[in-house]
């Protein structure tokens, strides 16, 4: 049995089997409508989610499953003290697969290690958020063809933005990838991230506080909000919460062929203006959550579809 803690629980043949399944599901979806028929998965939410929830519940809909589970801690017996592990043997019990998010680095792990189904990570704490990624990997793949030689700015938050831990981790992956860190410096990528992954895997990369210095370079611009809830006092979230404000104006320095992610939600950092500009990517990747969540459930069920 598998889980998903980690985007490099994947190897990278894997990893593109899931693309090939998903972008096959975008194509064909009424092949895959019942392809999960008497299926639950449980969704175990003990921080705030919009898409990655939902994502995960329409995806197993879409595959002709069903689903249960909470979108809160204070609705879950966690708030008399029961323990994730013990959550996680009676969920065990009711459903074939789960997806948990935790404000707790490293719960949805302590969980797999008592689950007798497989668990996917779907956020925990500031530390990794794989289908994050995997939605990012086939957006980049989708969109511009490739995962390789291409130079990626990562904007905002690098500090608790887990889906830029997870997302730099497996890039490192390919070959003649350059990173470019654009935040401030209270917001840095951890020294975990930048010398145990890319130092470590000789990646060049350069650390700029400029957003616009930046953007005449890049292929994928990734921003990121500020993680209010990962900051211990609103002071200093406050001072760091507009830093960056990507606006038609600024995107003119970008080149034509550039496209804008986000992982969403957006507050400030990205103006609405943008939205329609052909390279906000950012709708379309919410989209492919869906479809690579989907191949995610069929592969960790190890389900196969002709
Ligand atoms: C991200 C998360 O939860 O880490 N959201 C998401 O899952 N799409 C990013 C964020 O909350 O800023």
């Amino acid at each position: 049995m598998r889980h998903l803690m980690n985007p490099m629980d994947l190897s990278i043949e894997e990893l593109d089997d899931l693309m090939k399944v998903a972008n096959d599901i975008e194509k064909n979806p009424s092949k895959y409508a019942h392809a999960c028929d008497g299926k639950k998965l449980a969704t175990l939410f003990y921080e705030p989610s919009t898409r990655t929830r939902l994502s995960h519940e329409a995806a197993m809909l879409n595959l002709g499953g069903s689903v249960l589970g909470f979108s809160e801690a204070s609705s879950s017996s966690a708030t008399k003290g029961e323990s994730v592990s013990d959550t996680m043997r009676t969920i065990s019990c009711y459903a074939d697969i789960c997806a948990m998010r935790h404000p707790k680095e490293g719960a949805p792990m302590v969980a797999s290690i008592h689950s007798s189904i497989p668990v996917i990570n779907a956020g925990d704490g500031g530390h990794q958020h794989p289908t994050q990624t995997l939605t990012d990997l086939l957006t980049i793949h989708t969109l511009k063809g490739r995962l390789d030689n291409m130079t990626i700015g990562l904007c905002g938050d690098l500090k608790f933005g887990r889906t830029v831990h997870s997302l730099i981790q497996s890039l490192t992956r390919y070959h003649g990838i350059k990173f470019v860190l654009i935040s401030p410096e209270e917001l840095r990528l951890p020294s975990y991230i930048r010398k145990d992954v890319i130092e470590e895997n000789n990646i060049p990369y350069e650390e700029v506080i400029t957003l616009e210095d930046a953007l005449p370079e890049l292929d994928i611009l990734y921003m990121t909000r500020v993680q209010k809830e990962r900051f211990f006092n609103e002071d200093d979230y406050l001072k760091m919460k507009d830093f960056y404000v990507l606006n038609k104006e600024k995107l003119k320095l970008a080149k034509d062929d550039m496209y804008v992610l986000h992982p969403l939600p957006r507050v400030n950092e990205i103006s609405v203006d943008v939205d329609d500009d052909p390279r906000a990517a950012y709708f379309k990747q919410m989209q492919y959550g869906v479809y690579i969540r989907m191949a995610l459930i069929l592969f960790l069920l190890d389900i196969h579809v002709e």
